[in-house]
């Protein structure tokens, strides 16, 4: 055991005289006309270390070089010029003995926290990056949040139990990983997407409450606030409602805030219809830091002939006050947004100083628009306008700097649709997933496109972080579901026979969410990057740029499956 008497945070001027022994890494050293400086670090901070030319220790001290892992004995003096920025600033040690432990080559990206380094040589090492206090923090918050849940969670009595992650692959949504089986060829597993059947059949077997920190699999497109892998608090509890899994929701994030952000987090957490949120909004996890709703406009063009405008159309729009920033080539920015996001064409109308301008200006000859006003107004379908609407919303406040970055906006969005139709394949998929319990049965038996779900997300600063349901846990509405997503009675079977089979023997009411945990560090970090707060992320290209991975297989190994690659 390597002895030190206190971390690099923790010396101060009480502690003049004292002869104290540290350990770290060399975080920088400088040669001062004689005099070397070496700043030692650990994972809690960073304390100054002296070596006078007199020293005994003056040439072990000048051979040390930045991330030199060693040990010092020495004796803490009052700082001439003390450092306010650092907790240690007001000493140094004086050193009586060092000891290098290990060397270190020039590593490829300096330990500090602007070194214009690439994310992809960042990656590649990701050991070296893990150092810089930014990392730190975004990792010691990550643990910190973990440990704040569990406590809540234990507190409630609830059991932290593990399920597999080698499942039988099942449609739940998101595209499954494979894991080609040795034993049996042309078989496979597939990685866990959730726990969620597991968590049922925990209720099933009778244990009412559990809770775990799930890691999770999903070979979905890489983007800022996904990962490949990641990891989820999933709970789930018997004899529940949907209050209840709010409720303790809510105790969950409100000693979140104040065991690891020290803020209040005012309770209850507001509610929001999906219906509400996705008109105002035009999104399912609205950011509600900033006010700019989307409104109806169809009544107020009708008396207008309008080419872009067609039969039918609804037209929605938003209000703003004119600004610089809206030129012809920012709305054509918008445009490609618009139509990225299903939009068929964007218009606008400006009142500038009494005259209107804009792309409809000429058609629109005595429409009334406030001096200063600006109109973007998206036409088409309801849910094509407003979806397009909700996506440039977003660009916008970003854009006008509309945004609070100070605030932190928990809501729950409910009554979600129960399904969606996709009218291509003529056939519906489950909103949230097919366990999710219809608000209303006979509405899914006789009405499935009406049909809303027991079901709700949680959303903070326009995120969504979690996401649970109420259960379906009677047979025969289970089945209803799956013959509802147009499931064969043989695919029913094949895929979910187990389940069905062990929703006969006695299943209590169940529910429950699932914490996006990733999301929950990056909000509380604020930061907007999936990535920081993963130590061993995966790029949005899917690759993992320090091991290597995805690599060749050799073909012994495709053998061994029965597997062969075509190229
Ligand atoms: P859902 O699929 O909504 O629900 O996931 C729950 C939460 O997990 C987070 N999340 C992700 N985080 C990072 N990368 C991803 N690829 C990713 N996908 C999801 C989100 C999301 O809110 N079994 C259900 C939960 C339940 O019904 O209890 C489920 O998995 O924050």
């Amino acid at each position: 055991m390597y002895k030190y008497t206190h971390h690099n945070n923790e010396l101060t001027i009480k502690n003049v005289n004292e002869i104290v022994s540290l350990k770290g890494w060399v975080n920088k050293k400088r040669n001062l006309g004689g005099l070397i400086f070496i700043d030692l670090r650990d994972r809690k901070g960073i304390t100054q270390l002296v070596v006078r030319p007199e020293s005994s220790q003056y040439e072990i001290a000048n051979s040390v070089k930045n991330e030199y892992v060693i040990e010092v004995t020495g004796k803490v003096l009052e700082r001439e010029s003390k450092n306010k920025d650092l907790k240690t600033g007001e000493i140094e040690i004086e050193v009586e003995a060092l000891n290098i432990i290990n060397t270190a080559e020039t590593t490829p990206i300096t330990i500090a926290e602007f070194d214009n380094v690439s994310e992809e040589v960042r990656l590649k090492y990701r050991y070296l990056d893990l150092r810089k206090p930014s990392q730190q923090r975004y990792l010691m918050t990550r643990n910190e949040i973990t440990q704040s849940i569990r406590k809540t969670l234990l507190n409630e009595e609830y059991t932290e139990l593990e399920t597999p992650y080698l499942v039988k692959s099942t449609p739940e949504g998101a595209k499954e990983f494979l894991v080609p089986s040795r034993l049996y060829h042309g078989e496979a597993y597939a990685l866990a997407q959730s726990p969620q059947i597991f968590k049922q059949l925990y209720m099933i077997a009778g244990y009412e409450k559990y809770f775990q920190f799930a890691r999770c699999f999903r070979d979905e497109d890489g983007r800022a606030d996904r990962q490949l892998e990641f990891t989820q608090v999933d709970i789930e509890a018997s004899f529940v409602d949907q209050d209840d899994v709010m409720e303790l929701t809510e105790k969950v994030m409100a000693n979140m805030f104040k065991d690891v952000l020290k803020k209040e987090l005012p309770l209850p957490i507001p509610r929001m219809t999906y219906a509400e949120a996705f008109d105002k909004y035009g999104s399912d996890k609205p950011d509600t830091r900033f006010e700019l709703l989307i409104e109806n406009f169809t009544e107020s063009f009708k008396d207008y002939s309008i080419p872009i405008f067609a039969e039918g159309d609804v037209i929605r729009g938003l209000r703003l006050k004119n600004d610089a920033m809206f030129t012809r080539k920012y709305f054509d920015k918008l445009t490609e947004i618009v139509k990225k996001n299903h939009g068929k064409a964007l218009a606008y109308l400006k009142n500038e100083a009494g005259l209107l301008a804009g792309s409809i200006a000429k058609f629109v000859e005595g429409y009334l628009l406030n001096e200063g006003e600006l109109l973007i107004l998206v036409p088409g379908a309801y849910e094509d306008s407003t979806n397009a609407l909700g996506a440039i919303r977003k660009v916008i406040a970003k854009d006008l700097n509309m945004i609070d970055e100070s605030l932190d906006n928990v809501l729950w969005v409910y009554d979600f649709p129960l399904l969606e139709f996709n009218a291509e394949e003529q056939r519906f998929y489950a909103k949230h997933h097919p366990f999710t319990s219809p608000k209303d049965v006979e509405e899914l038996r006789n009405n499935p496109k009406e049909a809303l779900a027991k079901a709700y997300d949680i959303v903070w600063n326009g995120y969504e972080v979690g996401g649970g349901s109420i259960r379906i846990y009677l047979n025969e509405v289970q089945n209803l579901m799956f013959e509802t997503l147009g499931f064969s009675e043989a695919e029913k079977l094949n895929k979910f026979g187990f389940f069905l089979d062990a929703l006969k023997y006695g299943t209590p009411p169940h529910g429950g969410l699932a914490l996006g945990l990733d999301r929950l560090v990056m909000l509380a970090t604020k930061t907007d990057n999936i990535k920081d707060v993963i130590a061993f992320p995966k790029t949005q290209s899917a690759k993992d740029l320090m091991m290597q991975s995805p690599s060749p297989a050799d073909s012994k190994q495709w053998d061994d499956l029965g597997l062969k690659v075509i190229k």
